[in-house]
């Protein structure tokens, strides 16, 4: 800023000189004549709408935003603000002096307006307080830092809403950075939908893929693993009973002989099957479960049930040997409780210096996402219900609409619940959710309304602004007329984690650090949509549906059993072609044309 720049700078903020005077109060809106012409050449105070004004008001200084600005002259006004109040400072002269929200006085008829001046602006966004973030600069102002009280952001959660492209997921980059510089005792798990985080926080982060995640089979709930072996698919209630009774068994059995050399299979009469629920996270082995299976089918006379029997076997079998499933079940017949070291390393207990962990979504079978996200969810919260909050965790969530639809229909019912559930308790156990979307208006309306600091950034879609209208203040309603032409970049923050809604404009990210597909980065710069390009795709698809492309030549060479399709692939089938289409539709222009997938229907989920 110049020297001139800073003069004029000081002269606005001086609160002698009014620049209008109240003409109207009606409940928490009060209407100011300004003094001043809009035409006029150097109109000091810029009178427009989103800023800030002052109303001296006895000893308070009431401040507003303005909503609307028209030309309306009478005797002693040109001009005229509809202004929404939102807060006052008491005694704004004395050093001590405090600002808080809402206000206990309220104007009257000829009382002064300033244009807030650089010291009440920090008074009212508190910058000197320890637990405030600044993630850019105000828009009225660009020399007042906005800032974000990182504690309040935290355990009340936190939405970034938004039309693609409108910089959520920068937002997303910047805040984390933010919020671990603040916060150094909490740990952050991103579920990065678009493969997209990877790059972004570097060293401090653990980027997990489908080849260095494990989850071992048995951390799935009994609903996760009959998600992941069946799917949506109708007519399995007969294998779905039967796995029912099997799995505490298989359970059981392991725990019974867990130590021994003996691996036998523990018999139908074992009585030592009581105690273990489908769900008791507790290791087993595969290798039971298909013994006590192949043990019952032996005892039927029954044709159709030894098919049905036969059918789970082979449909188990199958995806346990489909390579893309070797996240889950690796070592399956090896058993061994990895438990603590699995949480350990998902949620980064300790942090080891990388407090982050980055899961990328789309490498995974898209078949088994929605159940490994419920897994996730799941064990964050009761991670820390059973930490006793000990060692708070930030869940951030993108594309949260396909997670946590508001269609009943959509998605997987026990991921919704999990998210659901943090985000109704998850303050009290010290897990927090940060949610990612383009569609806030198919997100669950329960789960945003427990987002209490909404950032807000372009969105046209009249039914996601209807959505935000009616999850803010009545004050605060009237500046989301702003939404549709806000820049990219830019962010209209209100609810508890910011003093007063404002309009921000976000810190710009140097070009590494802005999330991006990682997975063909510079492929088009440097060689353009060629037949590089075209081998690098090849090389994605294929290694999502082999371990060739990973697997040193020679060792793991018996290892390459051909996949057993989980569903028979036909031609058309959309579920497969999810695999790729999402991570590069971000890259190439001309697959800009794809949207992401709708989230698959599940006739099962009620
Ligand atoms: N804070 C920022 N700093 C620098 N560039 C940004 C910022 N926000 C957005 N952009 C630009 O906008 C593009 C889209 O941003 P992105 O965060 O991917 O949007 P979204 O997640 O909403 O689709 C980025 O690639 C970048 O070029
Ligand atoms: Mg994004």
């Amino acid at each position: 800023m110049s020297n001139a720049d800073s003069l004029r700078h000081q002269e606005e903020a001086d609160p002698g000189r009014p620049i209008g005077q109240v003409i109207s109060v009606r409940g928490s809106q009060a209407k100011i004549g300004l003094l001043t012409s809009p035409f006029q050449e150097r109109n000091p105070s810029r009178c427009t709408v989103g800023k800030f004004l002052g109303i001296r008001a006895g000893e308070s200084l009431l401040v507003g935003v303005i909503t609307k600005v028209s030309i309306e002259t009478s005797r002693d006004h040109q001009s005229s603000a509809d202004l929404d109040l939102v807060g006052e400072i008491k005694q704004p002269a004395m050093p001590h002096a405090q600002f808080q929200r809402g206000v206990t006085e309220y104007p009257a008829i000829g009382d002064p307006t300033f244009a807030i001046g650089a010291r009440e602006l920090r008074l009212v966004f508190n910058v000197f307080s320890a637990s405030v973030i600044d993630i850019g600069h105000l828009q009225q102002d660009s020399t007042i830092g906005a800032y974000v009280d990182v504690d309040d952001l935290l355990s009340k959660h936190f939405a970034v809403l938004g039309t693609t492209g409108v910089g959520k997921s920068s937002a997303v980059v910047l805040l984390l950075q933010e919020i671990l510089r603040a916060r150094p005792d909490v740990r952050v798990f991103v579920l990065d939908a678009h493969n997209e985080y990877g790059r972004a926080f570097a060293e401090k982060s653990l980027v997990l893929n489908p080849r260095n995640l494990r989850l071992p089979f048995w951390l799935f709930n009994f609903e996760e693993m009959v998600d992941v072996l069946f799917g949506a698919r109708p007519g399995t209630e007969d294998e779905v009973d039967i796995l029912t009774e099997v799995i505490p068994r298989a359970k059981a059995a392991y725990n019974a002989y867990r130590g021994s050399t003996d691996r036998l299979i523990v018999k139908r009469s074992d009585q030592r099957i009581v105690g273990y629920s489908v769900d008791t996270p507790v290791p087993y082995r595969l290798a039971d479960l298909i013994g006590l299976l192949d043990e019952r089918m032996g005892k039927l006379e029954n044709r159709s049930s030894r098919m049905t029997h036969h059918r789970l076997i082979t449909r188990i079998e199958g995806i346990a040997n489909d390579p893309r499933y070797s996240f889950m079940f690796e070592n399956a017949n090896v058993g061994g409780d990895t438990m603590a070291e699995v949480l350990g390393q998902l949620f980064r207990l300790p942090p080891d210096g990388r407090p982050i962990t980055v899961m990328q979504l789309a490498g995974f079978p898209s078949e088994v996402v929605d159940a490994v996200v419920s897994v996730i969810c799941r064990m964050a919260f009761d991670l820390g219900l059973w930490s006793e909050g000990a060692a708070p965790l930030l869940l951030v969530c993108e594309e949260a609409h396909r997670y946590a639809s508001s269609d009943r229909g959509v998605g997987f019912g026990p991921t919704r619940r999990s998210i659901a559930r943090i985000a109704k308790e998850g303050r009290k156990h010290g897990v927090f959710l940060g949610l990612v979307s383009q569609r806030p208006a198919e997100l669950d309306a329960t789960i945003i309304s427990q987002c209490s600091t909404l950032l807000a950034m372009r969105m046209t879609n009249d039914r996601d602004q209807a959505i935000l209208r009616s999850a803010v203040s009545d004050a605060a309603a009237n500046l989301l007329d702003f939404l549709p032409s806000l820049g990219t970049g830019e962010v209209f923050a209100f609810g508890e984690g910011v003093a007063l809604p404002t309009r921000v404009k976000l810190k710009q990210l140097p070009p590494h650090l802005l999330p991006k597909s990682d997975a063909l980065s510079g492929a088009r710069d440097e060689t353009g949509i060629d037949g590089e390009l075209l081998a690098a795709v090849l090389k994605r698809w294929r290694a999502a549906t082999t371990k060739l492309e990973e697997a040193p030549r020679d060792a793991k060479a018996p290892d390459l059993v051909p996949a057993a399709p989980l569903q028979p692939a036909s031609p058309g089938d959309p579920l497969r072609a999810n695999l790729l289409k999402r991570p590069l539709s971000e890259r190439l222009d001309v697959a800009r044309g794809f949207q992401a997938p709708a989230p698959t229907k599940r006739p099962s989920d009620a």
